[in-house]
């Protein structure tokens, strides 16, 4: 049978995004990798979003998003803030100076290189997530810092793994990392369908640490 190595997905050349809702009372932001252009014209652009974020709610109830480009600059309290806790727990843009698109919605005022404003035209149902089709209404430039790519994000945001501090016991590892926000789940082994409590990616997003 085919072999299925995931680590080749890792190199498709994502980009990673604040992707910016209202529920009506507060603004919110999450981070997001799964952006892509889909079509010139009419101009389209495809955003997926896991069901058990808030922002799927969000936007499935308001059919807007604001899609925030991040840069090279954007630090890992950046990634923490909008990207490890839910707008369903915490007012993520308390204290936080902002700047609103036509459309309402929240354009960070740093770490951006570019934004743009989408409306819903269409739904898929991925099962774990929802695919949401849009069409772009506004776009703006805003300077020339190189955009953050998840290689970058990876290799140069991201924490390091913790240095081993003594011999392992035994050959079964300590824990296991999860690669996208450096969680650390204690103990082997790792169960199949652990979900990242923080970034909520999946088991195989996890490697081991001794
Ligand atoms: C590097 C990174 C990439 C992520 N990519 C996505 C993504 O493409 N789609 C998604 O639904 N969640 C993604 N997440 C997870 C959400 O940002 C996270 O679950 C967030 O807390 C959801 O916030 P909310 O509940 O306020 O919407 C990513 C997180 C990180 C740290």
């Amino acid at each position: 049978m085919a072999n299925i190595d995931n680590k080749a997905l890792y190199n498709i050349g994502y980009g990673l995004y604040v992707i910016t809702s209202n529920d009506g009372v507060k603004h919110n932001g999450m981070i997001c990798n799964t952006v892509i252009q889909l079509t010139g014209t009419p101009l389209t652009v495809g955003v997926t979003i896991n069901k058990s974020n808030y922002t799927c709610d969000i936007v499935q109830s308001t059919g807007i998003m604001n899609v925030n480009l991040l840069t090279e600059s954007a630090p890992f309290s950046i990634f923490e803030k909008y990207g490890f806790s839910s707008g369903r727990d915490v007012n993520k843009f308390e204290n936080t100076v902002y700047t609103l698109s036509e459309n309402g919605l929240t354009v960070l005022n740093e770490y951006i290189n570019s934004y743009m404003s989408l409306k819903v035209k269409q739904s898929i149902d991925l099962g774990t997530h929802v695919m949401f089709i849009c069409d772009v209404t506004e776009a703006e430039v805003i300077n020339n810092d190189p955009s953050m790519t998840y290689a970058y994000y990876h290799k140069n945001v991201k924490p390091k793994p913790a240095a081993k501090t003594a011999a392992p016991s035994s050959d079964a590892p300590r824990g296991y990392m999860c690669k996208i926000c450096g969680y650390v789940y204690e103990g082997h082994p790792l169960p199949e369908d652990f979900v990242c409590p923080l970034c909520k990616h999946p088991a195989s997003d996890f490697e081991p640490v001794e």
